[in-house]
């Protein structure tokens, strides 16, 4: 990793990047390796060792790296969690979130960005900023139509992982199989639907966040300047509206200091933070900057239009046959960091590289089969991801587990009893283009405390159903014969509100509940200061100059599958941008 600067007040830069995750280590490797003065402002220090292991994911909540931020509650969704709130994971340190997540290289669909329909966005312009830090170092495993689509040269690493040993994992593409699901070499290739053993962001079994990617080439290090454990507090603007630099709380005496930038400033903060700091910098919804007493500088929809992908985790429960997790125990010392790591081993990464898309209009209930091939069934409406729980590891994981999703005990404990005797394979619906929308506001004018986060999912039924029809997908990938054969049967939690398990009800109504209560999110959120709303076409921010913003929050909407990739590309892209509108 690269070492820290100590910085002085009133020090300047060409370009000062506020943010080192997937997109704001992208564009300040970028700047600097094209010779320009970039200072890269970073409010966490190095990843923890543990992010490297690429099973060890679930491990990643110590506050060190990881903000777990509250969301205030909407009272339709996350009614399982504690004060039916909805946890906020976000990635703090050198990688931001590429540092935590679970590594799932997709790029979405093509048409992702066909459908924004904004001059210069679509996806044959998008494309080659994918491509450019592509290292895809598999392709050899992929068929011969894929080679178009992939870079094997790039600076991001990523691969298959290794295989986890787990029967589950062929078992489970075995279940979607039955049901017509196509067996799909690469969601990145010619279509993204069917079932996949999916690519990760992960090189030589272990994690490859942007810090590894980008910020620990040995090229980068000698330009670049990083400071770590920075915090950003607001943006200077002058009278004319011209973006001058930073305010930052830096070093172990937190001293505030301005640090000030002859070219540009560069938010990347992520889709969370970034509102914040234009908010209060004075740029976001007049009647809110009003109501907290900020003086307006522009009336910008700064933190609306927040869309998450939003997931509802099914049990399933199955005859336990591996032991994975004696064989462990036998050998390691039980702790809860240890338990955390084993939630998600049962070899390896277990099954969570198991992904499977598809759209839910084209499955025939009555069939039992994915049937429709029609244009509109290669655009998924559903994603699905899975999990492996070893027989008796929620006695040992079941307080980690309570404390970094905070679900209720009455549904651990039903969990927990269950696990005594079943393994549980957890299958999460995930639903990629939700109508349900929140916002990002301040919660205070003090920027070290977090923002107000309300990601509302769930307000609108259309995504609730189209979530019970994704359940009533795994129902009947239950009656397969590789699930009957393992006993295996959908978990029906009691839960308060819902119909009883042996009140003889229709099974949607049941699922509809369920959804409301069991929900969690993949983290994912993006939209809050977007291209074509907050931003102009080259990421400008409206009505201010040499202030760009590239994060998620710049994607007007959620990409059709997990958005690391896009965002990456956004950094890539909006390094060009810098490079081609600075040339005096
Ligand atoms: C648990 C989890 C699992 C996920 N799984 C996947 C997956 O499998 N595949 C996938 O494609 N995507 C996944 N994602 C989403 C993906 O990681 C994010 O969409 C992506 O990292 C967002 O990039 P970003 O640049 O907007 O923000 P981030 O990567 O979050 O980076 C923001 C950075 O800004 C820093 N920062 C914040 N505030 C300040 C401040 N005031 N001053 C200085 N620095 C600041 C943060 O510390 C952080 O390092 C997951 C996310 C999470 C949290
Ligand atoms: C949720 O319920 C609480 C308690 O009844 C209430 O204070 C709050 O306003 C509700 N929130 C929404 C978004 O309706
Ligand atoms: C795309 O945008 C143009 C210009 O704003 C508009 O005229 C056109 O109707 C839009 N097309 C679609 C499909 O929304
Ligand atoms: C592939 O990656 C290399 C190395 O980063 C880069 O030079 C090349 O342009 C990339 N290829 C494409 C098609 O983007
Ligand atoms: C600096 O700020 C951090 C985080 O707010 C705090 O934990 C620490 O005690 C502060 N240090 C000093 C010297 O004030
Ligand atoms: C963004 O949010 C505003 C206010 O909630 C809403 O009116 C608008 O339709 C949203 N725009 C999009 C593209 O979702
Ligand atoms: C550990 O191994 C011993 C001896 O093989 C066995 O008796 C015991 O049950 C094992 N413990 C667990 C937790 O599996
Ligand atoms: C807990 O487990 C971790 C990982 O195996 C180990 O590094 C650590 O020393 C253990 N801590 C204690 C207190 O046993
Ligand atoms: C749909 O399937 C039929 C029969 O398999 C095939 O002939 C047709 O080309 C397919 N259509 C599309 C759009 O894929």
């Amino acid at each position: 990793m690269p070492v820290g600067v100590t910085l002085t007040d009133g020090e300047e830069f060409e370009y000062i990047v506020v943010g080192a995750g997937a997109a704001g280590a992208s564009v300040a490797a970028r700047l600097a390796l094209a010779g320009a003065s970039v200072l890269l402002v970073e409010a966490g220090g190095d990843p923890d060792p543990i992010s490297w292991v690429p099973a060890a994911f679930a491990a990643l909540v110590n506050p060190a790296m990881n903000y777990q931020y509250k969301t205030i509650s909407n009272n339709v969704s996350c009614l399982s969690s504690q004060n039916r709130q909805c946890q906020a994971h976000r990635g703090k340190g050198l990688g931001g979130s590429t540092s935590i997540n679970y590594m799932m290289y997709v790029r979405g669909n093509r048409h992702d960005f066909d459908e924004l329909n904004i001059t210069d966005w679509s996806w044959k312009q998008m494309e080659p900023y994918f491509l450019r830090y592509e290292g895809l170092q598999d392709l050899n495993l992929l068929p011969a139509s894929s080679i178009p689509y992939h870079n094997t040269t790039g600076t991001m690493k990523i691969g298959f992982f290794e295989d986890s040993k787990n029967p589950w994992h062929s078992r489970i593409i075995g279940g979607y199989e039955a049901l017509n699901f196509p067996r799909n070499p690469d969601v990145n290739g010619v279509s993204q639907i069917g079932v996949s053993r999916i690519i990760g962001y992960t090189y030589r079994n272990e994690r490859m966040s942007t810090a590894r990617g980008y910020l620990g080439r040995d090229d980068v290090k000698r330009k670049l300047k990083v400071a770590k454990y920075t915090r950003c507090t607001g943006v200077i603007i002058d009278d004319d509206n011209v973006a001058r630099g930073i305010t930052v709380v830096h070093g172990p005496s937190n001293a505030t200091l301005r640090l000030y930038a002859s070219r540009e400033v560069i938010l990347s903060a992520g889709a969370l933070v970034t509102p914040q700091l234009l908010m209060l910098s004075g740029i976001g919804p007049a009647d809110h900057l009003n109501e907290m007493g900020i003086p307006v500088r522009v009336d910008l929809p700064v933190g609306n239009n927040m869309t998450d992908h939003a997931l509802v985790s099914v049990f399933i429960k199955v005859k336990e046959e591996l032991n994975l997790l004696k064989d462990i125990l036998n050998t390691t010392e039980k702790n809860s960091s240890l338990a955390s790591i084993l939630l998600t081993r049962g070899g390896s990464v277990g099954v969570t590289d198991v992904v499977s898309f598809m759209n839910t209009l084209c499955y025939d209930f009555d069939k039992r089969q994915l049937t429709g091939n029609s244009s509109e069934c290669e655009l998924p409406t559903t994603q699905y991801i899975h999990l492996y729980a070893d027989k008796g590891l929620l006695a040992i994981g079941g307080p980690e587990l309570k404390l970094h999703l905070k679900i209720y005990d009455s549904v651990i404990n039903q969990l927990s009893e269950i696990n005594q005797n079943y393994a549980l394979i957890t299958v999460s619906p995930i639903v990629l283009q939700p109508k349900s929308s929140g916002t990002v506001r301040l919660a205070s004018v003090d920027p070290l405390q977090a923002p107000a986060i309300f990601p509302n999912y769930m307000s609108d039924d259309r995504d609730v159903e189209e979530m019970v029809r994704g359940i009533r997908i795994i129902e009947q990938m239950m009656e397969t014969p590789v699930f009957k054969a393992a006993g295996a049967s959908l978990v029906r939690l009691e839960l308060e509100g819902c119909p009883g398990s042996s009140q003889q009800q229709d099974s949607a109504t049941y699922w509809r509940c369920y959804a409301r209560h069991l929900t969690y999110t993949v983290c994912h959120a993006v939209g809050t200061n977007a291209l074509g709303r907050v931003l102009d076409a080259r990421l400008r921010v409206r009505g201010v100059a040499r202030l760009r913003v590239t994060d998620a929050g710049a994607l007007p909407r959620l990409p059709r599958g997990n958005p690391a990739a896009a965002v990456i590309a956004l950094g890539e892209r909006l390094a060009d941008f810098l490079l081609e509108d600075n040339i005096d």
